[in-house]
């Protein structure tokens, strides 16, 4: 990464937001502070491959007593202070949060317009002038942070390391916002643009059962949080089981063309999927497992990394044996297991009983934020460092 010419550039402030959560050195943009119209501008210089936005700020009458130091440069023109760098407060940055600033005076510019740009324009030329120096002193700081404990062990005057460790605190920390801060603007973007989404599929036969009042209430979880989901019934449905054909083998699908096939390419969209079934004879109903077998086996996309979570509803007994039997299907592919307060239980027999299970209901609620959690961690985690390696499968029958 080669240093251009510097120009001036506006970041992006749902970034700057990030970074202030994380380093409250960095400018507050919040609205109660009245300071979310306050743009925030800089120049960026390149420190070892990074680029760091120096801030640009309007000069305040304590600034004209300040004298030039290590951290702080006063632009000056024509004698008269217009400008000044705050190199300690230096943020990283990335193409995507940043934005040129337009300094050409156009013909529909007013008044305003035409004064702000052409004190930009000032500034900017001062900071060309100078780009030398105000390179070499990024880097200067740069360095002098992240090498940390040498650092301090290597100043011997009282005045640079009064001065450097009254600084220390917000280079270090901006080095580290690199990766987390970035990769979090990177999720945020993702989830605005392509929100999260979770797929939930209910197995029971029953339209509005007890089955329905568990999913209806993650869903709400879900709703608040910006999560998208869409629930496919499928108790109700004419799915018959797998045939052990091997179709699926070649052609990428189930050799029976219905909701299974529907079903795939919302299951492979998604990045968390909710299986949820009425408990029969202490299992998951036939239909839930017919579909659900023949959903995970025909499938040849990778699963892993998409969250997982299964949900049981039931008069009295079976539960956990459901449970665990639902949540095998995750766990041989590679997909994280969400879990809540309690197994992921609620109770209740005849239709619309399930509302009286206080505390069904409340596992169901803390099992969607759970999920949402971890959804959104393992999208930064994905960002920050993609998926684990895999290896090519080695499959052994016991027998051979
Ligand atoms: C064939 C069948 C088998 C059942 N087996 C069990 C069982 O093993 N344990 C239990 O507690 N409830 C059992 N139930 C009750 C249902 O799990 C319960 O009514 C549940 O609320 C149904 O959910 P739904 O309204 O979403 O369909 C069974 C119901 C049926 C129809």
């Amino acid at each position: 990464m080669t240093q251009l010419p510097l120009e001036v550039y506006r970041i992006d402030m749902k970034y700057i937001r990030n970074l202030h959560h994380i380093d409250d050195r960095v400018f507050s943009v919040s609205p109660q502070t009245g300071k979310d119209e306050r743009p925030f501008l800089g120049v960026i210089l390149i420190c070892n491959q990074h680029k760091y936005c120096v801030p640009l700020s309007k000069p305040k009458k304590k600034h004209e007593k300040m004298r030039d130091k290590v951290d702080f440069k006063k632009i000056v023109h024509n004698g008269t202070l217009i400008g000044v760098l705050n190199f300690n407060l230096m943020i990283p940055v990335e193409d995507a949060q940043i934005q040129r600033m337009d300094t050409k005076i156009r013909k529909h510019d007013n008044r305003d317009t035409r004064k702000k740009k052409e004190l930009l324009k000032k500034e900017l030329e001062w900071c060309n002038e100078h780009a030398r120096d105000l390179t070499n002193t990024a880097n200067v700081l740069y360095q002098k942070y992240i090498s940390g404990e040498n650092f301090t062990a290597r100043e011997s005057s009282v005045w640079i390391l009064k001065e450097w460790n009254w600084n220390v605190v917000s280079i270090t920390k901006s080095y580290s916002l690199l990766t987390k801060g970035v990769a979090q603007y990177r999720t945020e973007n993702r989830m605005e643009e392509n929100a999260m989404k979770v797929l939930m599929i209910n197995g029971s036969p029953r339209i509005g059962g007890n089955t329905s009042i568990a999913l209806k209430e993650m869903e709400q979880i879900f709703a608040a949080a910006g999560v998208e989901t869409e629930t496919i019934q499928i108790g109700n449905k004419d799915i018959r089981g797998c045939i052990a054909c091997g179709t699926c083998a070649d052609k990428g699908k189930c050799v029976f063309d219905d909701m299974v096939n529907e079903t795939a390419p919302k299951f492979e969209a998604c990045d968390g999927l909710v299986i949820a079934s009425p408990v029969y004879y202490a299992s998951a109903n036939g239909t839930m497992i017919s579909f659900l077998d023949r959903l995970f086996y025909s499938t040849p996309f990778d699963k892993s990394m998409k969250v997982g979570a299964s949900v049981v509803v039931a008069r009295r007994g079976g539960m956990s044996a459901t449970f665990d039997e639902l949540n095998k299907y995750f766990t041989i592919c590679g997909m994280p297991v969400a879990s809540s307060q309690y197994w992921n239980s609620v109770h209740g027999r005849v239709q619309g009983e399930a509302a009286q299970d206080a505390e069904g209901l409340q596992t169901m609620r803390a099992l969607a934020r759970n999920m949402t959690f971890l959804m959104k961690s393992i999208a930064l985690g994905k960002e920050t460092y993609g998926l684990p390696e895999k290896e090519p499968v080695q499959r052994t029958n016991f027998i051979r």
